[in-house]
């Protein structure tokens, strides 16, 4: 049993240590404002703070948090939104707001840092760019993100107004939107499409009796592409 806390709250779990923290977080607390992109250390959507630093929850093992604090993004700001996250809004520093989790939650830990050793002093492009060089965003508002960054660690959302630019930026900055990988309801099945690893190959036979076997897998299905037969190995599932 490994025993952390996350989100202000004592929370236990019984799992292998080198289960990744991205999956209890998600999976076990449903806690889905943290987001799972490339599960290999590079885009950043993942990051939850621990013991106050941020970090890619997807290659933390969860033996590593055993006894620490663990924020998500839906702790930041609870009770009144941070900085870093009115600053998102006003500068309009998201688009799909996929990777805006993983960047407010990166970006507030260097707001705090910055502003104990610096005050209200504005970091350079630089500085801010040194920050957040873990962080990748599809839609390309960096500019926009640099803007926001600056401004909060600047003391100019200290306050509690914030006129937002689009209507959805209070859900994306708090965790809370809503996306397709986000939904879970009961007896809800998850399905995963392989692609062949060669290009134009025609793949003549395939078992798929070994992938069916793989555990919690329900079924497995091919369309092959010389006679476009499909196979299927697996259960017969209740429409
Ligand atoms: Fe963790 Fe990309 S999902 S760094
Ligand atoms: Fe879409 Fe960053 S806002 S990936």
């Amino acid at each position: 049993m490994i025993a952390f806390t996350l989100n202000g709250a004592a929370f236990e779990i019984g799992a292998p240590d080198d289960t990744p923290l991205i999956d209890v977080v998600r999976g076990k607390a449903a806690l889905t404002g943290t987001k799972l992109v490339c599960g290999a250390g590079v885009c950043g959507a993942c990051t939850v703070k621990v013991d106050g630093e941020a970090v890619v929850s997807c290659l933390t093992p969860l033996a590593n948090v055993a006894g620490k604090r663990v924020d998500t993004i839906e702790a930041l700001g609870r009770d009144r939104l941070h900085p870093v996250q009115k600053a998102f809004m006003a500068e309009d520093a998201l688009q799909c707001g996929f990777c805006t989790p993983g960047f407010v939650v990166a970006a507030s830990a260097f707001h705090d840092a910055w502003r104990a050793l610096h005050g209200t002093t504005r970091p350079s492009d630089a500085e801010i760019g040194a920050a957040l060089s873990g962080h990748l965003c599809r839609c390309a508002a960096y500019a926009a993100i640099y803007r926001a960054v600056a401004s909060a660690c600047a003391g100019a959302c200290d306050g509690d107004g914030v006129t937002p630019t689009r209507v959805d930026a209070l859900d994306k900055v708090t965790g809370a939107a809503c996306y397709t990988v986000d939904v879970r309801e009961a007896g809800q099945l998850d399905g995963l499409i392989l692609r062949s690893s060669q290009a134009h190959a025609v793949i003549r036979s395939l078992d798929l009796e070994p992938a069916r076997r793989v555990p919690g897998v329900r079924a497995a299905v091919s369309l092959l592409g010389a006679d476009k037969t499909v196979r299927y190995a697996g259960q017969e599932i209740a429409a």
